[in-house]
């Protein structure tokens, strides 16, 4: 920042745009900030100063400079409390642009500022109510139905006379009238110094810096606990916890309905209750709510590229690591009279009912449906249950039938993905047992679901996920193994898996050396305009999810093929001219892929071959293709490996072709709104 300010000022205005830069990867289209322009010593309140800005923080923070320079604002004055809001935008009604860029306003003197993660469904009608109420819009979002809400809730209160309405107050009318998902940040000129956030659908967290009591007793009653000590505090709301974690590992997750009042340097928080459904005509203000704070587990060096360049980089990198934690505590090395086994705690009281449904069905989206799809015949194996996948939002769009008797299985690297969010609550209505696996403590579907596992794979930032797929797949044939763990027929089957999971670690460093390898490939493939990738078995799944990475973040157009498929379509395309990966590592498939080969090569196919290490030979056809060989491990455990090559093929071709891989076009981490 390159303009005159005062400590805190700068201050402020760091943490704000550190917290975007944090939470960048969520969405990256358009960004905003707003912050006070008046000091406590001011007699009269100003507009707060609003900044947006299309494109991605960088451009904010220019824009912010430029903007301020231009002017003879002062922000060179000293304040001991301040409430400043900022946004970064994935957007879903109205393109990137200044005016569709958060805060949204209620006017020209940003009477009522909101910042907001979701999607409100009924705001057209919001919208038109607002217009016969002579209201303007200068935005095609759905958000700016909510200031402007609350602008009308505050001049009607004080037309009827109400001087005395409170900020909450407000805020409650206008959530009363909200349909849809979301978590808002509301700031106003009429309660200055002043914050309001609520949530229902979306994650908040809020949290908390310089707590005098020790966390894990600290409840969190009303306003006078924060202001025990009398010290300044620093209070923080954030979609996620990686804005938070380098200025407190103390947070709250808020809970659907709750409702945040920073006021003072202090806040409260009370649960919304809909007074409409209980005949109330106003809302009051409910009783604050007793909640406990928890500890974040996350470290600030998670959540930095440390050597690497870019996140993507170094998640595929620290897939060693992420796969000891994930495995961490949860094998068990077995001994003279103890078999090898597995414990998963968050399942213990649940395995028997599991054990006994008459189905398990896998839910999830994008690469989070690859990993079941990796891990579905290892489960199928295990468990002797049909095991079936559904895509989470076809899912709610067939309202296909889940019965009581059913296992759903949630897989989330977020877990706070919309559509599986939604097929979690269709499946608890339909009375299955919900079981989540999840890379987020105190996610939504962490928190609605009966059991579940955590990957503990770490925070994963780049867009592309990568290190949290091997994670998933590693956790469902954990979930596999300890569901068949009464079987003892497939006790030798079960004990060569837990041998082969302790030494993925060292094997996945192995198949990290093929690093330099794929950029070659990559350099080979770099004008390329199309891809394919044909697996089968065990591999299909890594078919899908190679093909996934390379289109994602490359933005070359990439096709995963069900190599047993391969007659019944996909060969029209085949060339000379038309790359194809074929996986060919040994398992009961392998003959098979053989001859997909030996067909593919019979019509000039450019063939790139993956195949277990020693077996160039025996895939090359006389060495006419190009062949990458991978570690061998046991085969249910094979697609964790084989995936490696690929996701750094990915990486490379994206560097190579100069694209943002951390930031793919169009694309968000985590994909809150439908
Ligand atoms: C988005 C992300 C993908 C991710 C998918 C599911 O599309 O870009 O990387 O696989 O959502 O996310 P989840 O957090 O539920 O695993």
């Amino acid at each position: 920042l390159n303009f005159n300010l005062s400590r805190e000022r700068r201050y402020i205005l760091e943490v704000l745009f550190n917290g975007l830069r944090r939470l960048e990867y969520r969405g990256y289209d358009s960004a905003g900030i707003s912050i006070d322009s008046s000091s406590e010593s001011d007699a009269v309140v100003s507009p707060a100063l609003v900044f947006r800005k299309e494109g991605n923080i960088e451009s904010l923070v220019k824009s912010v400079n430029q903007e301020v320079a231009a002017t003879d604002l002062n922000l060179d004055e000293s304040f001991s409390v301040h409430a400043g809001i900022a946004h970064t935008r994935w957007a879903t009604h109205g393109e990137p642009a200044p005016r569709n860029s958060h805060p949204q306003t209620s006017d020209s003197r940003n009477e009522f500022l909101v910042v907001h993660n979701g999607v409100i469904t009924n705001y057209e009608v919001l919208k038109e109510t607002l217009v016969r109420h002579g209201f303007t819009f200068e935005s095609d979002t759905d958000t700016e139905v909510i200031p402007k809400l609350a602008k009308y809730v505050f001049d009607n209160a004080n037309e009827e006379g109400d001087k005395s309405v409170t900020f909450s107050q407000v805020v409650l009318e206008v959530m009363r009238h909200l349909e849809g998902a979301y978590a808002l940040i509301f700031k106003s000129t009429h309660y200055p110094n002043e914050l309001i956030a609520c949530k229902r659908g979306s994650p908040l967290l809020l949290g908390v810096k310089e707590l005098i009591e020790e966390p894990s007793r600290a409840s969190f009653n009303d306003t006078k606990f924060l202001l025990s000590n009398g010290q300044p505090k620093e209070l923080f709301l954030s979609s996620d916890a990686s804005a938070l974690v380098e200025h407190t590992k103390k947070v709250l997750v808020i809970e659907d309905g709750e409702v945040v009042h920073i006021q003072d340097g202090g806040a409260s928080i009370f649960k919304y209750e809909n007074a409409k459904e209980k005949g109330c005509e106003k809302l009051k203000r409910p009783a604050s709510v007793q909640r406990a704070l928890s500890v974040l587990e996350m470290e600030v060096e998670q959540i930095n590229k440390g050597k690497y360049e870019h996140y993507m980089q170094k998640e595929i990198h620290e897939q060693p690591e992420s796969l000891t934690t994930t495995m961490r505590g949860r094998l068990i090395r077995g001994g003279s009279c103890k078999a090898k086994s597995v414990l998963l705690g968050g399942l213990k009281d649940h395995l028997r009912t599991i054990r006994r449904s008459r189905r398990i069905v896998f839910i999830g989206c994008g690469t989070s449906y690859n990993a079941a799809l990796a891990a579905r015949p290892i489960l199928e194996e295990l468990s002797g249950i049909p095991v079936t996948m559904e895509i989470a939002s076809d899912l709610v769009d067939r309202q296909g039938p889940i019965y009581r008797e059913d296992t759903t299985v949630f897989v989330s690297q977020s877990g706070e993905t919309a559509d599986t969010l939604q097929a979690l609550e269709y499946a608890l209505e339909n009375g299955a047992l919900c079981v989540g696996i999840t890379n987020t403590v105190g996610s939504a579907i962490a928190r609605h679901t009966h059991c579940g596992i955590h990957l503990n794979a770490g925070c994963e930032i780049g867009v592309a996920s990568t290190k949290a797929y091997t994670s998933q797949i590693v956790v469902m044939a954990m979930l596999a193994l300890a569901i068949g763990d009464d079987t003892i027929s497939s006790q030798g089957r079960r004990e060569a898996i837990i041998d082969g999971l302790f030494d993925l670690p060292n094997k996945v460093k192995e198949v990290l050396k093929l690093d330099e390898e794929m950029k070659d490939l990559a350099k080979l493939l770099i004008a390329e305009q199309s891809l394919l990738v044909f697996g089968r078995g065990y591999n299909y799944a890594t078919a899908l999810e190679g093909a996934l990475k390379v289109k994602e973040v490359s933005l070359m157009h990439s096709e995963g093929i069900l190599a047993g498929e391969m007659k019944h379509g996909p060969l029209a395309l085949v060339d000379e001219t038309l790359p194809i990966v074929v996986i060919a590592t040994r398992d009961t498939c392998f003959s098979k892929q053989q001859s997909v080969i030996q067909q593919l090569h019979a019509r000039k196919g450019r063939l790139i071959v993956m195949c277990s290490k020693g077996d160039a030979a025996s895939v090359s056809v006389g060495g006419s293709c190009r062949v990458v060989e991978v570690p061998v491990v046991e085969d249910c455990l094979q697609p964790v490996i084989n995936i490696v090559p690929l996701q750094l093929l990915a990486y490379h071709l994206t560097v190579l072709r100069g694209y943002n891989v951390d930031q793919p076009r169009n694309l968000a981490k985590s994909v809150t709104t439908q």
